[in-house]
């Protein structure tokens, strides 16, 4: 027991010396399991970026640094290489081995190159000219919707870049006097520009990572500011990306609620059984059924629907409609003799108007 203790001392300072050896701990930077995958790790880098931005947290000194912290354990836990040697050794490794030198910001491959606009807009640019916006469909599975994914689109922006000589621009209607003599005036409108420095549009490769969010509905759409068409002489216009519900081969959706269809025999119909149902997640939802289970007969599962988008901790129900299948094969009279006497059931005929 004694030594037991005195091992884990001993491990336990090891491990202290060696985490301030290494460096920074990316994954409680991030707050993220070791064994976190791919998708984990972006949605967690997604969601502390938005809170820990500077532009956000203007009365914390150290705002400016743990964002920094956050890009550069995003850069390295996002790539399996730099993983694997942090994995082995930590910060100080990957600085050795000159896989630290990036300083890249991974924040606009998540928001684009503007971010977000904190707040509501900026009400002043009404009169800027603006590109377009462009409206892209993201057609998203029902798993995806069901367990979160992020998409990767790999486009060519056009990119404002400064060019030799100047250009006109900020062209506007002004009107201006003349004066054409003693007592007589002259009003005419003019198109009246400014000289700026010349610009050209370049293209470059960007990556956007799109995150298709658990519970999204069908036409939700996210908006990335900037990342339309660029326009020369003002502001370019948004990029908005709509999730298009695909049809699903088993599951219809209804809100947060899931509806399914289950083909059982008549006698599992009579007699009860038990079955699993596998999730768009690949989860079990066991069914059990003591009871006669009628055709159309619905059960509900509560909690097995679709996550809710405003809260992920709230989830809708899936109902499983039952329908049952008869047995084709003919019955001799004696199986028949022996139904009637299990069943022990009058006949009923009843005729009615079933519309
Ligand atoms: C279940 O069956 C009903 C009736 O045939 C049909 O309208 C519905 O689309 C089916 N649902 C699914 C999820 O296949
Ligand atoms: C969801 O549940 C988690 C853990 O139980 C909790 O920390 C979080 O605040 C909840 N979120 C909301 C929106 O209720």
């Amino acid at each position: 027991m004694q030594l037991i203790r005195c091992l884990l001392l001993v491990q336990l300072s090891l491990f202290l010396i060696d985490e301030a050896l290494a460096g920074r701990d990316f994954y409680s930077i991030l707050n993220v399991k070791r064994n976190a995958n791919t998708n984990e790790i972006k949605k967690a880098y997604r969601r502390l970026a938005k809170e820990l931005h500077p532009d956000k947290n203007k009365d914390d000194p150290d705002a400016s640094t743990k964002f920094q912290d956050l890009g550069a354990a995003y850069e390295v836990l996002s790539n399996p290489d730099k993983r694997k040697t942090y994995d082995r050794c930590g910060e100080e490794c990957l600085k050795k081995e000159g896989m630290m030198d990036h300083g890249g910001d991974p924040f606009a491959s998540f928001f684009g190159d503007f971010g977000f606009h904190f707040g509501n807009g900026d009400p002043n640019h009404h009169d800027t000219p603006r590109g377009a916006d462009i409206v892209m469909n993201l057609y998203a599975s029902l798993e995806e919707l069901y367990t979160g994914n992020f998409v990767e689109i790999v486009r060519n922006k056009p990119v404002v870049k400064p060019a030799s000589g100047t250009r006109k621009c900020n062209c506007r209607q002004e009107m201006v006097t003349r004066n054409l003599g003693p007592g007589r005036f002259q009003m005419i409108q003019q198109t009246v520009c400014d000289e700026c420095p010349n610009v050209k549009l370049v293209n470059e490769e960007r990556t956007l990572e799109i995150e298709v969010e658990q519970g999204m509905v069908d036409g939700q759409e996210t908006r990335f500011v900037a990342e339309g068409e660029p326009h020369i002489d003002g502001e370019p216009g948004d990029l908005i990306v709509r999730v298009q519900q695909m049809p699903h081969k088993r599951f219809m959706r209804k809100g947060d609620d899931l509806y399914t269809n289950v083909t059982i025999s008549l006698q599992d119909a009579l007699i009860g059984f038990t079955m699993e149902i596998t999730h768009l997640d690949g989860h079990k939802v066991p069914v059990t059924r003591e009871k006669v289970t009628w055709p159309g007969a619905r059960i509900r599962k509560k909690g097995e629907g679709m996550p809710n988008f405003e809260n992920n901790n709230l989830t809708g129900n899936l109902y499983i409609t039952f329908d049952v299948e008869f047995p084709k094969k003919d019955l001799s009279e004696e199986d028949k003799e022996a139904i009637k006497k299990i069943l022990d059931q009058s006949s009923i005929n009843k005729i009615y108007n079933g519309l």
